[in-house]
């Protein structure tokens, strides 16, 4: 065979094996010009989300930020040969050059749960984490659009908003929690029962991130699936647990890891898409609300590049659905006052 023949089959078989199951969560922006920052690097998230943003043709640099290992994780991202520049940097010291300049920045930094925990029990350890990044984002970044990812998301999400309040520089179009697995679970679970292209697949995920505060909204799907209602209980309970489907497996070795990278860099390429011009954007995502009694929500959101363009609300719901929404906004009312409590006494 030619040289130039094996050359060109070789490449196309490149294609089918990396490129193309991946362009769903990948941005396909025109511009390359974006800073990124993944606050919590080194970590079980923190590595995939990384590796999925190096590979990511609108980063021009990636910084990566931890408080351990991130020289390693940078030495080897860095042999990547795609384009992003990777910069790793530890401690306080090196924070600002991290943040300065950043585009998006995208926060997995905090311990995770181990069985028999709720995400409420990590508030004690991961709420000051978010609080001193989200004062770092808030004085180093402010314009950046800020992805968390850290539990309790129902209350660091409160936290890091209370901290940017405190310092002039609240934007609530641009402070995000990340709730993407949520909607990724949603879609695999219903693809699977129902014997669909998992592909051809959006449900939209309302409410918050902890047990009951999940709301599939599974009369919304795309295309639209029907169950009866033992089996509609059932698969929104599974997807309301399934983060505790996977501390259980893990078996205390941690929690989601690979399936949130991937959310995470879904979410985050959604970011830099709409930085880059992309219009029609819409992500679930857990921001300041007025569609409930809860200050804070997750509905679907049409984004643009100054952040949260269009909230589309709570949509019809099926009576299923409203009695979720009724039981969820107290509880998460009181994680929302919690996290707000904690910033107005931190230092
Ligand atoms: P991990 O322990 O593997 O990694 C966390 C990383 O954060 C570690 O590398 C640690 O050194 C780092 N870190 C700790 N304190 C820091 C600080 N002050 N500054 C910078 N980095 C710091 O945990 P993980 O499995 O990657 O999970 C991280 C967090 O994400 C947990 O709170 C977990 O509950 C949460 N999570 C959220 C979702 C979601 O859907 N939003 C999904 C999965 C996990
Ligand atoms: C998840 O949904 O997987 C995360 O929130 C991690 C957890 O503790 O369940």
């Amino acid at each position: 065979m030619m040289a130039n023949t094996v050359n060109r089959i070789f490449k196309q078989s490149l294609n089918r094996t990396f490129t193309k199951p991946i362009t769903r969560c990948l941005s396909l922006s025109a511009t390359n010009n974006k800073k990124v920052a993944i606050l919590g690097a080194s970590g079980g998230i923190g590595q995939p989300l990384s590796l999925l943003m190096k590979q990511n043709p609108g980063v021009s640099h990636l910084a990566l930020y931890d408080i351990m290992n991130t020289p390693g994780v940078t030495a080897d991202l860095s042999h990547i040969d795609s384009q992003a520049k990777v910069t790793g940097h530890t401690g306080d010291a090196e924070i600002a050059e991290c943040l300065r300049g950043a585009d998006v920045v995208i926060m997995p930094a905090g311990v995770p749960r181990k069985p028999g925990m709720t995400r409420d029990d990590l508030f004690n350890t991961n709420a000051s984490i978010v609080a001193s990044l989200a004062k770092s984002c808030a004085e180093h970044c402010p314009g950046a659009f800020l992805g968390i990812i850290s539990n309790p998301v129902n209350s660091t999400v409160p936290i890091a908003s209370e901290m940017y309040k405190r310092q002039g520089v609240y934007n609530p179009n641009k402070i995000f929690g990340v709730t993407t697995l949520d909607v990724v679970r949603a879609n695999a679970f219903i693809a699977e029962a129902k014997g669909l292209n998992v592909s051809t697949v959006n449900v939209p995920v309302i409410g918050g991130h902890a047990g009951i505060t999940i709301i599939p909204l599974i009369s919304s799907c795309s295309p639209s699936v029907s169950f009866d209602a033992a089996a509609l209980k059932a698969i929104t309970e599974r997807i309301q647990e399934a983060g505790t489907e996977v501390v259980k497996a893990k078996d205390g070795a941690g929690s989601a890891t690979l399936s949130m990278a991937y959310a995470g860099a879904r979410f985050a390429s959604s970011l830099l898409d709409v930085l880059a011009g992309k219009d029609g954007v819409v992500e679930c995502a857990f921001v300041r609300s007025d569609v409930t009694e809860a200050s804070y929500f997750s509905t679907p959101l049409v984004l643009g590049p100054e952040g949260i363009e269009k909230n589309l609300g709570l949509g019809n719901l099926s009576d299923f659905e409203k009695e979720l929404v009724k039981a969820c906004v107290p509880e998460l009312q009181k994680s929302i006052k919690k996290g707000e409590e904690f910033a107005a006494n931190f230092n």
